[in-house]
């Protein structure tokens, strides 16, 4: 398996890449793409870790190297958000990073399964279905927001409130990856109960997670160590049911006979060419019923968004 990280060098990217370094099956290439000049310095630094996975460093003229003959590309390039900031302000700079990078993976490795985390992600996924389907090698099935960070968050906040043990915690999160578009499931929680206000304030609590790691780090960036993992994780996922495993990760896919939007983050049965299946989310609480109904119209928009700044 070769896995190509593109914005290697960046907080998220060497989070990710010493994971990968660490975690991917022995025998798997881990290539690192950056803009920055310190890129080729991060692949050195990897490569003295005794892990049987290769690492190579790929400099700014050099994506083709990086993508060819990959199998799974990660894409975490782009600019983070500042204290104040929504993720849909990044749109301007990260999704011009996108189309190129996308672009360069059409043009190099058409059948890879692409991961996006790149922020807006509502957006960010969009452009690079259509860039694809400009290029003429769109598959849906290998298309995927990474939303595993919100499933993590829900986890981690759960097992806190509740004092429980968190490996046995698990909450499905679906819609998209911004704000209210963030549904965690809590209705579907096993083993434990919520009252009213719990739902509401950890629901609210999940939506804000992200902001709460902007405000914390005061002007410094955005979640990078935390994304690492939740990258890592569903890379890992990823990579294991294309070599056989059964796995379901939730993940922002574009979901064709959706009501809800043309993407939306599913349980999604993974397989060797990537989506296997979209799963059901099953039946939502009224409270969720309508969080969701008050979100698509914001989701659709940010789609829409996307689709419009290639399609022009
Ligand atoms: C977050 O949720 C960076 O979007 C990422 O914190």
């Amino acid at each position: 398996m070769k896995v190509a990280v593109l914005g290697a060098a960046g907080g998220i990217g060497q989070a990710l890449s010493l994971l990968l370094k660490t975690q991917l099956p022995a025998g798997s290439e881990l290539a690192l793409y950056d803009v920055a000049p310190v890129v080729p310095g991060v692949a050195v630094d990897l490569s003295h870790i005794p892990t049987a996975v290769k690492v190579t460093g790929h400099g700014k003229d050099d994506l083709a190297g990086a993508l060819t003959g990959t199998d799974v590309v990660l894409i975490p390039a782009g600019v983070p958000r500042k204290p104040g900031m929504d993720r849909s302000d990044l749109f301007n700079i990260n999704a011009g990073i996108v189309k190129n990078l996308i672009e360069g993976v059409a043009d190099n490795c058409p059948d890879a399964c692409v991961g996006i985390i790149t922020n807006p992600v509502n957006t960010t996924v969009a452009i690079a279905a259509e860039t694809l389907k400009a290029k003429g090698v769109y598959n849906k099935n290998k298309l995927f927001g990474v939303t595993t960070l919100d499933v993590i968050r829900a986890e981690t906040f759960v097992a806190e409130l509740k004092d429980v043990d968190v490996a046995s915690v698990h909450v499905p999160v679906i819609g998209g990856h911004s704000g209210t578009t963030i549904l965690p499931l809590l209705s579907q929680v096993e083993g434990v109960e919520f009252s009213d206000d719990e739902v509401s304030s950890l629901t609210t609590r999940i939506q804000n997670a992200g902001t709460e790691v902007v405000e914390a780090k005061a002007g410094g960036g955005s979640a990078t160590l935390s994304m690492g993992q939740a990258a890592a994780r569903f890379c890992l996922s990823l990579v294991a049911a294309m070599q056989g495993e059964n796995v379901v990760e939730y993940t922002y896919v574009q979901t064709d006979d959706s009501d809800d939007a043309a993407f939306f983050a599913h349980p999604v049965r993974l397989g060797a060419n990537g989506v296997e299946e979209i799963l059901p989310y099953g039946e939502l609480s009224e409270f969720e019923e309508k969080a969701k109904n008050d979100m698509l119209e914001g989701l659709r928009g940010d789609i829409k968004l996307g689709v419009d700044f290639v399609t022009g």
